[in-house]
């Protein structure tokens, strides 16, 4: 029979119930001291029962070794009561848990930690740049020994197993790698030095946690840049660790300098990324592989483990975009279940770039399930809910859900709002799958988003509404300049929806999301695209996995003209104005992507009719998926006055 994620599994002495896992994910959710609270426990609760095996978020071994301001400590006895609810949660959940802990060296900062970052060498990563300083062969010592320590104290904790995180970039890997560690001791200068930090912290944890207490090992398959090392460099490693007492690896790849961030794999890169270096890793090893990255559907999960690929299948982001997708996949539900769109915009982008606790764009729920589980609903309706883009089918959702009566309009002839749009690049399309599945959920609640009707002052006071969810978005600007609006030019949408043919030659205008997008939608469709920005950079971070692609195929096959004004649409093209200089430039079309505003129609009906119409979503600013999806759920709860 091939394996299947719902088949037992054992990692050394543990018996894990299937073979699905919750991989580490860093939340955000702890105190500023590093302990567990109720926020997090609350989370893990509404996760454990899926996976077979949860492992928590990093736990920092050393307080230098934080790479996030709220990071859990495992550094100290202090920790245990804490880490003791978060393992118990777990356990009584019904999954098995274990802890993983691990030390940034170089990928923090200085204002974090308060203190020079450490490192093998001295020599500072490309995306952060802070340079560190070198360990001292003491200090390199006293480190294997926190990890030991770190492990026993996740055994007292109540804890199953440890994981030792040696992926991404972070200390342990920084020694193995040639790239960061350029020592010339016994910690460096050749392969066994290098590997020697890893193999001493796993024979001394083996020794503080005795031999029934599982150790796995995550560690980056592949470092996916030029001067990082592959698989080739890395499987002595794992033989050499297994012997040293690793009971399972857990296969993952990149590093923070890697192009694209691949350890969080975006909508670019391809579905399970890793999957064929995990088979050539359990080729190598005779204990289970874990194999992460972009593997949502459990079906796919399926033909990996019936393949021998792996032993085991780590859903990292799908568990914050869809808690329950396990239960729904055992019960054959798929169609339930809310993919994760690999965006990161949520969770790992929205953690490591804005400093703020992880979320899903997609689930309002995540991180908040501490509050959500006392909602209560008082009052039942009925709601107007206006426009069916993601604001008005998640406020029709959430009062749905909560048993609420609610009526949904959209004047187009198809749900969605801007995710029409935005799902048409390439990559993008599980933006049109979220529509489908929003709207397929809707309907099992037995509501129907009821399209081609615009609500106006006469739908405002049809009936005498409990409240009204002002979700109508926001409609693209044009600007003032001559011939703006002649046929010479189209907007953003109207070109990804196919509703105009651009021709050969296109001039789009922003190099916002929307014009950059937009460009690498003609680019991929033969168009020859220059995009102009008045501003001297783009918005678009090349940093994040999605900003790289569309960086790196603008470079590659287009056209980017930083600090470039459009002065005028003429019956040729565009005149430019650059640093003061004027030039008039061919296209067949010229593209507006310069930015919306809200729509603003309905707020001015409802102020008319005398009626109160909550506004979310782009309809009060123009942001992005996560602030539609999370305002419109806050609102919806807002309108059913819940007894928190
Ligand atoms: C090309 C493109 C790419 C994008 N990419 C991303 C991305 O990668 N990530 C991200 O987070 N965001 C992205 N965005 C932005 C994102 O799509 C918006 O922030 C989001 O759709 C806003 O949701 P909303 O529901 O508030 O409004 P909208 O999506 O604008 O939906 C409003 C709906 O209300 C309807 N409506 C308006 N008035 C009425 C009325 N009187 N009666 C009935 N119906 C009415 C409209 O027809 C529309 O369907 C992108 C946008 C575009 C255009
Ligand atoms: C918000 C966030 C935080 C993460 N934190 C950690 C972490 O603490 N330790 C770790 O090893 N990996 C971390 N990762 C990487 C995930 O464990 C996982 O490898 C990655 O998300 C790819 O798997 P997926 O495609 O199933 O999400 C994090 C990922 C995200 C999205
Ligand atoms: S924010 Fe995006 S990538 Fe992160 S879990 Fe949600 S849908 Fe997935």
């Amino acid at each position: 029979m091939p394996a299947s994620i719902w088949d037992g599994v054992s990692i050394g002495s543990l018996r894990l119930a299937n073979r699905a896992v919750m991989p580490a994910m860093g939340t955000g959710y702890c105190s500023m001291e590093g302990e567990v609270t109720e926020r997090l426990l609350a989370y893990h609760k509404r996760r454990a029962g899926g996976a077979g095996l949860i492992i928590t978020e990093v736990c920092a071994v050393h307080p230098l070794g934080k790479c996030l301001a709220l990071e859990l400590g495992i550094y100290d006895d202090s920790f245990l009561p804490g880490l003791e609810r978060l393992a118990e949660t777990v356990k009584a959940g019904g999954s098995a848990v274990a802890a993983q802990i691990g030390h940034a060296g170089r990928e923090t900062f200085e204002s974090l930690i308060g203190a020079q970052p450490v490192a093998p060498s001295p020599i500072p990563s490309r995306t952060l740049g802070q340079v560190p300083r070198a360990l001292s062969g003491e200090e390199i010592a006293e480190l294997v020994g926190c990890h030991a320590a770190a492990a026993r104290r996740a055994r007292e904790a109540g804890f199953d197993a440890v994981e030792i995180h040696a992926a991404h970039g972070y200390l342990v890997n920084q020694f193995l790698s040639p790239y960061s560690n350029r020592r010339e001791d016994g910690y460096g200068r050749d392969d066994a030095g290098r590997f020697r930090f890893a193999r001493e912290i796993v024979r001394e944890v083996r020794r503080e946690v005795g031999k029934d207490f599982p150790i796995l090992f995550r560690f980056s398959s592949s470092e996916m840049l030029a001067e990082g090392y592959d698989l080739d460099y890395i499987l002595p490693l794992l033989v050499q660790l297994e012997g040293d007492g690793v009971d399972a690896f857990h296969v993952s790849c990149g590093i923070y300098d890697a192009p694209g961030n691949p350890t969080c794999p975006g909508m670019h890169h391809p579905a399970g990324i890793n999957v064929e270096r995990a088979a050539r890793v359990k080729e190598a090893v005779g204990v289970p592989v874990i194999v992460v990255g972009k593997i949502h559907d459990p079906r796919m999960a399926d033909e990996i483990l019936a393949a021998g690929k792996a032993d085991l299948v780590a859903f990292g982001r799908q568990h914050l975009a869809d808690p329950l997708f396990l239960r729904k996949a055992a019960e054959g539900r798929y169609d339930d279940i809310r993919f994760c769109l690999s965006c990161n915009q949520g969770c790992l982008e929205r953690l490591m770039l804005e400093f703020m606790p992880a979320t899903c764009s997609i689930n309002p729920e995540c991180g908040e399930e501490w509050r959500t589980e006392k909602l209560k609903t008082k009052n039942r309706g009925p709601f107007l809910v206006v426009g069916a883009g993601p604001a008005g089918l998640q406020a029709s959702l959430t009062m749905r859900e909560a048993g609420a009566e609610v009526r949904v309009v959209e004047r187009e002839a198809e749900p969605g709002g801007q995710l029409r749009a935005c799902s048409r690049p390439d990559g993008k399309e599980p933006y049109a799958d979220w529509v489908s599945w929003a709207v397929r959920r809707l309907s099992s609640l037995g509501t129907k988003v009821e399209l081609g009707v615009e609500a106006g002052e006469e739908t405002l006071l049809a009936r005498s509404w409990q409240g009204v969810v002002d979700a109508t978005g926001a409609r693209p600007l044009i600007p003032d300049i001559p011939g703006a609006r002649s046929a010479k030019c189209a907007e953003a949408r109207e070109v990804l929806l196919g509703e105009r043919d651009p021709g050969d030659h296109v001039l789009v205008v922003g190099a916002g999301l929307v014009g950059m997008e937009t460009a690498d939608y003609l680019i991929h469709r033969g168009c020859e695209v220059t995009v102009v920005e008045e501003l001297e950079y783009t918005p678009v971070l090349p940093l994040t996995s999605h900003g790289h692609h569309l960086h790196g195929v603008l470079g590659e096959k287009g056209r980017l003209l930083l600090g470039t004004r459009v002065l005028e649409v003429t019956g040729r093209g565009a005149l430019l104005s650059t640093a003061g200089e004027e030039r008039e430039m061919e296209a067949d079309t010229v593209v507006w992507a310069v930015g919306s505003r809200p729509e603003g129609a309905l707020r001015e009906a409802a102020e008319r009719a005398g009626v109160g119409a909550k506004a979310v979503g782009d309809a009060v600013e123009p942001r992005r998926v996560l602030e539609a999806v999370h305002e419109a759920y806050w609102a919806a709860w807002e309108l059913m006055g819940s007894e928190g």
